[in-house]
């Protein structure tokens, strides 16, 4: 027990009923309450996943403004930076913001994954694929809190659409639950520590996740071990003593109405366990004893460092799509004019909106980085294009054909306005405004030397990618966009990014197209595990672009492949060394990634899984061995007869991406691993495959039936893939016979 459970069991034995029921509700929008007659104060908790957003009034209702923090890149523009160093570096400067604000934990980060593109809220998410997800996330959380500051892990669980998302339950079966939409939040639970985990709107399988016991206690709180706080989303609680029953701690936001007056009436009837009331008190003052003893006064952030850094940040986290005959990057001393084409050039699109949004300290537009940037030497026209609705009248087009035919080169920047992509509402389409399309085509036509630069918050359909010499996808980069977006145009930096969600090629093709977004009150997650890459490799449809993706201004050869032992088995690491070597002019950024394949097993399986990632920066010439650690719970399937993860007796291939190489694994299943349960419906197969199975078979039966050698193997087949129960049927077995069997099969040890 660590030194501030000790002290909250003493100072819970000293509270009032009151006093403890307080504590499981916010004292206002933003803050908890705290015992002023014992000396506990009340912490303050504000969003978001991207930057401080400290609201200015105690009250949501009083309106949402806030005081001025720095923006950095949302989250599913800082996953294609692949670098959780990054996202630690970006925490520790959101936390300083929060001590300087007096903010004790902030809500984020955000890691539910992205099932659909169509969701309003992918901006501020990660990826479609967990372990990236879970390795962001992890970065983040360990970034804010080694400043002292805590976190929200959030929306646990499942909260994939913004479409209804306050009443709709995701229906999920239990390995796609557990393999896919649980996987990111385990790890960070496990991994980093999130002071707090935020429960979602919605439900899960009909159970609202803030009364879902099994989701926040038997899972979070028993099987992770979690010792946090499980706090709601803001609003999402409806019946409070059943959230207090499923492990819910606390409730935002307060105070409600006569809310502790009617759960001490409860507690006082009988009809709630004070019990509960004490689990959540204890686990509320532990968060805030840890809060308060980090807590400073007084201290200022740095304001310029910070926008440095969310400037270094957004250039890591650009993605290079396309650079035909290398027109990127643009070499000034070779450019006499450049047509900087689209609104968003002067007025960057940069975060999204809802609860995340920054109130900035400062935003700086591409049109004006690349002015400072160019210098006098070269001239920079400038035409707006599209309205701010995103469409484009004949005389915006005009304009900007005008200045695009008469430059060296054109840079279009579009990208979806803040209408179509939002907190609380999901995208009708993957298209950018017919305008940007229609922009982008027609200033093609006359300009060859066209750059497009993207600007959105998810992925987006492009009829005109084989258009321009070159595309970045710039994702929403935050405040200092425009800097990062004009230092990869010109090459001072090397573009590094790689795609976290894949770029389809339409809406028709992606994974949850049938089953999005439900009707009558609930929505089939019917792709199962196959979201993002997982679906388009299993059904074979290419992308426009795939997970993973991205150019550079350099090249990277790969070699030598090793791993340290060719076996693994439950409990150990893999360690896989690969030679990296970059093979171009410039220095740049690469970023390894392996993958899994099992080529045969008992269970369906993606084609290929990421199971490990590195980033390396390497100079011209320069070689690195890279390793990677793999961890054998990483290659666990999740058997839902057994209601365990285990790992499956096969062999498996590892890949490392955009290679042939590759190399086999054998896994070597875990006999301690919680076995199969048999049942009626077990196949004779099933019995015969395992070995103490098939001997209490056999000592029933004395002779394994359809084992005459005269049978033909198909036919053989079919009967072996009966269930045990047909035995009765066929008059080998007594229906008492079969019951005594199976409790003896399924008997432990
Ligand atoms: C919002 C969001 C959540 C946010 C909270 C507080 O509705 O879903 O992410 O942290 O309320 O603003």
């Amino acid at each position: 027990m660590d030194n501030y459970t000790q002290q909250a069991a003493d100072l819970l034995a000293q509270m009032t009923l009151e006093e403890k029921i307080d504590l499981t509700i916010g004292k206002d929008s933003w803050s908890t309450y705290g015992v002023p007659r014992l000396g506990i104060p009340s912490i303050n908790v504000a969003d978001g996943p991207h930057g401080l957003r400290k609201a200015v009034a105690r009250d949501l209702t009083d309106g949402l403004r806030s005081l001025p923090a720095t923006c950095f890149p949302t989250a599913s523009a800082l996953a294609c930076s692949w670098d959780p160093s990054l996202v630690e570096e970006v925490g520790r400067a959101i936390a300083e913001e929060c001590q300087a604000q007096d903010v004790q934990v902030l809500l984020g980060p955000g890691v539910n994954l992205k099932r659909t593109p169509l969701c309003g809220r992918n901006f501020e998410y990660y990826s479609e694929d967990p372990l990236l997800a879970g390795e962001m996330g992890c970065g983040f959380v360990r970034g804010v809190q080694s400043r002292g500051v805590g976190t929200s892990l959030k929306h646990f669980a499942c909260n994939n659409q913004e479409w209804e998302r306050m009443s709709i339950s995701a229906e999920v079966d239990e390995r796609t639950l557990r393999e896919l939409y649980l996987s990111a939040f385990e790890r960070i639970v496990k991994q980093a520590d999130p002071w707090t985990v935020m429960c979602s709107y919605n439900r899960l399988n009909g159970i609202p996740a803030a009364e879902h016991r099994g989701l926040l206690t038997a899972i979070l709180k028993d099987e992770w071990r979690y010792e946090g706080v499980v706090v709601s989303d803001w609003g999402a609680v409806d019946n409070k003593p059943a959230s207090l029953a499923a492990g819910l701690d606390l409730e935002m936001p307060g105070p409600g109405l006569n809310h502790t007056t009617r759960i001490a009436a409860l507690v006082q009837s009988g009809a709630l366990s004070e019990m509960v009331i004490d689990a959540a008190a204890l686990r509320m003052l532990r968060l805030i004893l840890r809060a308060n003893a980090a807590r400073k006064t007084g201290i200022a952030f740095d304001v310029a460092a910070h926008h440095a850094l969310a400037r270094r940040v957004a250039a890591e986290s650009i993605v290079l799509l396309k650079n035909t005959d290398g027109l990127l990057p643009l070499v000034p001393a070779a450019l006499r004019s450049v047509a900087v084409i689209g609104g968003f050039a002067r007025d960057p699109r940069y975060q999204g909106s809802g609860s995340s949004r920054v109130t900035s300290t400062r935003v700086d537009s591409p049109y004006d980085e690349l002015a400072r940037s160019l210098g006098d030497g070269v001239t920079l026209g400038y035409a707006a294009g599209y309205s701010t609705d995103g469409t484009l009248s004949e005389a915006g087009l005009a304009e900007a054909l005008a200045i695009a035919r008469s430059a060296d080169a054109a840079i279009v920047i579009a990208g979806l306005p803040e209408s179509y992509e939002a907190e609380g509402m999901d995208r009708n389409s993957l298209a950018l405004p017919q305008g940007h399309d229609r922009l982008i085509a027609e200033v093609c036509r006359v300009q060859p030397r066209t750059v497009v630069v993207l600007q959105n918050g998810s992925a987006v359909t492009m009829p005109w990618f084989d258009a321009p010499a070159a595309i970045l996808e710039a994702g929403l980069g935050g405040q200092a966009v425009g800097g990062a977006v004009a230092e990869v145009l010109l090459g001072v930096v090397n573009p590094c990014g790689r795609l976290a969600e894949t770029l389809p090629m339409r809406l028709e093709d992606t994974p949850a197209f049938l089953n999005y977004p439900g009707e009558s009150g609930s929505v089939r997650y019917g792709e199962g595990l196959f979201i993002g890459y997982r679906y388009y490799d299993k059904k074979g449809i290419s992308p426009r672009l795939p997970f993973g993706y991205g150019l550079s201004y350099t090249s990277f050869r790969y070699s030598g492949l090793h791993t340290d032992r060719t076996t693994l088995r439950a409990g150990e690491t893999l360690q896989i060394d690969v030679t990296v070597r970059n093979s171009g002019a410039r220095a740049g950024k690469e970023v390894v990634q392996l993958y899994v394949h099992m080529p045969v097993s008992q269970y369906n399986r993606p084609t290929k899984e990421l199971v490990a990632f590195a980033k390396v920066h390497l100079q011209p010439g320069e070689s690195r061995v890279v390793s990677l650690q793999l961890a054998a719970r990483d290659l666990m399937v999740y058997d839902t007869e057994r209601h365990a993860f285990r790992l499956e007796g096969a062999t498996c291939r590892l890949l490392v991406a955009g290679t042939d190489l590759s190399a086999e694994i054998t896994l070597v299943e875990d006999p301690g691993s919680a076995r199969r349960v048999f049942t009626r419906y077990t196949s004779l197969k099933q019995f015969f495959l395992d070995p103490e199975a098939r001997m209490v078979l056999l000592e029933t039966l004395q002779t394994m039936p359809f084992a005459g050698a005269d049978m033909p193997d198909t036919e053989r087949e079919m009967m072996f893939a009966i269930p045990i129960c047909k035995l009765v049927n066929f008059g080998r077995l007594a229906p008492e016979a079969l019951e005594a069997l199976l409790e003896k099969v399924n008997r432990p040890g």
